[in-house]
């Protein structure tokens, strides 16, 4: 609505502009027409003067009647204000074409103005739109089991046992590489069967079993696991704090149940996630807690 009503008020002023250089031109030429009948006149006027009245009748320069001169001189004045109102004033006038000059010029420069401001803006974006497409290219996923208090171990172990979650986990990792904290490591009994598992730690000289790769940074695992199409990163605290924010999914089982714990996952903020699946588990005999296998992507 606004934006028509300063549209209008745009046109209207054109509108007057235009109007009031159209009253201009009929002016000039109103004025040219007044001195063509004077000069009508003052010719008759000189004529009769000189010829019939007989004033200046001995003053002949080139042997010639003053008055033809007169006439000539008026009729030079009379030409020349003709061709200032049909030529130099020509349409609407020299006022006229420099306002729209300094117009046109101001568009030009408000609109590059305008340009400047979204260029740099637009290539930000598209910078940091790229890198974190480059970023989640590998598509890593989090994968985790975390109590109502989001609490996920103690003592460098895991909170419970429940049967159908580590099948869950071993269905959803098998095949792929598994990117884990020196402490998730060790928490292990033996590595995980089918699967190719990649420690960060910063020790130099860290001793593991043959196959096993190390690595001293996330980035590093990410790259070591970049061929796979589906890198897991399984934990701890610490790893899940630090990629939380490189991943694009999140495998997350919530038992639900508090526990004491010494580690815990970081909150997830639903302003950023989105819930794609939700599936509930009562308890049973093999499984402790209720518990539910919970998909999340980033929005
Ligand atoms: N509920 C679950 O789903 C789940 C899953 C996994 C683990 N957990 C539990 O989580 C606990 C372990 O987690 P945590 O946080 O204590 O340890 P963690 O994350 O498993 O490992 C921490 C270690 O990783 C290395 N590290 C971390 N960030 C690094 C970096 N940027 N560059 C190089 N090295 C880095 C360091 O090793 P160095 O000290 O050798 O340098 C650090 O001490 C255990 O209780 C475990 O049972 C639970």
């Amino acid at each position: 609505m606004l934006g028509n009503k300063k549209s209008n008020l745009q046109v209207d002023k054109d509108q007057l502009e235009l109007l009031q250089n159209a009253q201009k031109r009929i002016k000039q030429k109103k004025r040219l027409y007044v001195h063509f009948v004077l000069f009508l006149i003052g010719s008759v006027f000189f004529i009769l003067l000189n010829l019939i009245l007989g004033f200046g009748k001995n003053f002949k320069p080139f042997n010639t009647n003053w008055f033809v001169f007169a006439i000539l001189a008026w009729l030079f004045l009379l030409l020349y204000h003709t061709f200032n109102v049909f030529i130099t004033h020509k349409f609407m006038g020299k006022d006229w074409e420099q306002t729209q000059l300094e117009k046109l010029i101001a568009k030009q420069k408000q609109r590059i103005e305008e340009l400047k401001e979204n260029l740099p803006a637009k290539e930000e974006t598209n910078l940091t739109e790229s890198k974190k497409k480059t970023e989640l290219s590998l598509n890593p996923t989090i994968i985790v089991a975390v109590a109502e208090n989001n609490a996920i171990g103690k003592d460098n172990q895991l909170l419970w046992h429940l049967s159908d979650d580590l099948k869950h986990f071993k269905s959803l990792t098998s095949g792929h590489h598994i990117i884990m904290g020196r402490k998730t490591f060790e928490s292990f009994p033996k590595p995980l069967p089918n699967r190719t598992h990649i420690v960060i730690t910063k020790q130099d000289d860290y001793k593991v079993p043959q196959g096993i790769i190390v690595v001293n940074s996330l980035k590093d695992a990410l790259d070591v696991a970049k061929k796979d199409n589906q890198p897991f990163i399984i934990g701890g605290g610490e790893i899940y704090n630090q990629s939380l924010s490189l991943v694009n999914k999140i495998e997350l089982t919530r038992v639900h149940h508090n526990f004491e714990a010494d580690t815990f996952f970081p909150e997830i903020d639903y302003s950023i996630w989105k819930e794609t699946s939700n599936v509930y588990h009562k308890k049973d005999e093999n499984n402790k807690f209720d518990y539910s296998f919970i998909s999340y992507i980033r929005k």
